[in-house]
């Protein structure tokens, strides 16, 4: 299928690795200019070359920059003023018992996963609504929903994510801009490996162990019953990015192995 997207220009924020990573490839396999985003030169030049060895010939920038503050912010707005697809990417994620998070703690969270996607989303909407063509992209995940409860400042923000979505969509009536949150399941990311690996050497059982566990403990509906891969679910990042997704708009999109029990 061809998704039309070799004359638009995509920003996926946090794409040195995981799912952002996968995204950019993935559009960039559809012949988008692809920026990359991360904190750090040397593993987004890193990741600039296995885009490379991944896609050959893929046009491809990088910008440095934290987006979760605002100079961060304001320094990606000003190397790349306008694109027509923004993926808002990064958060932080980790298991927290109720009654040990602070205020600072729920506030951090906020900032972080929350707010950074608000000012980039404030920045590029505007661009997107005058040329009526545009894709916004909010990762949000299955705890928006689930509300889990030893992680409960993180699912807040996921499920603030959807709200924001929603309300920003209806800002583009009449114009060809949509505005859509994925929720995402486990995915086999660096970032969840990692978590599996520590929690595996905690517990003194084995990755696969952990991993069974997880899903007989915190996702027992979980249809698919194992976490997908990155690239999986960036294909369904890829085509709500494309022209093609044009119907799809202030949706919450699931693709997160059928854990959510809902038929709307
Ligand atoms: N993996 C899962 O199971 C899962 C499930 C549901 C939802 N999600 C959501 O999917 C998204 C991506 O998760 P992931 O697992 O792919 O993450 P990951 O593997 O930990 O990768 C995080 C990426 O974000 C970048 N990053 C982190 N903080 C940043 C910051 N402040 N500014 C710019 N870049 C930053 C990292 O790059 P540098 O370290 O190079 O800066 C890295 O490229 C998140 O929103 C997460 O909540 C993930």
């Amino acid at each position: 299928m061809d998704l039309h997207l070799t004359d638009k220009t995509a920003l996926v924020t946090g794409s040195t690795q995981g799912i952002g990573f996968a995204v950019a490839t993935g559009l960039a396999r559809e012949g988008a200019t692809v920026i990359l985003n991360g904190r750090d030169e040397t593993r987004l030049a890193d990741a600039h070359k296995r885009l490379l060895d991944l896609v050959p010939g893929a046009d491809v920038r990088t910008v440095a920059a934290d987006v979760t503050t605002v100079e961060g912010s304001q320094a990606l707005t000003a190397a790349e003023p306008d694109v027509d697809i923004l993926v808002n990417n990064v958060a932080i994620s980790a298991f927290a018992a109720f009654p040990d998070v602070t205020d600072e703690e729920w506030t951090r969270y906020f900032d972080t996963n929350v707010l950074s996607t608000i000012r980039l989303t404030r920045h590029y909407l505007p661009g997107m609504l005058a040329r009526k063509q545009g894709r916004m992209l909010f990762v949000s995940a299955d705890s928006a929903v689930t509300s889990d409860a030893d992680m409960l400042p993180y699912a807040m923000t996921k499920s603030a994510l959807l709200t924001v979505a929603r309300g920003i969509a209806e800002l583009t009536k009449g114009t060809e801009v949509t505005v859509n949150s994925v929720l995402a399941g486990p995915v086999a990311t660096e970032g969840a490996l990692e978590f599996i690996r520590e929690s595996a050497e905690e517990q003194g059982r084995s990755a696969e162990e952990v991993e069974a566990a997880y899903f007989d403990e915190f996702r027992p509906t979980s249809l698919l019953r194992r976490p997908a891969t990155p690239e999986e679910l960036a294909s369904l990042v890829v085509y709500l990015s494309s022209p093609l997704a044009v119907s799809t708009n202030g949706a919450a999109v699931h693709a997160e192995g059928g854990t959510i029990r809902t038929i709307a």
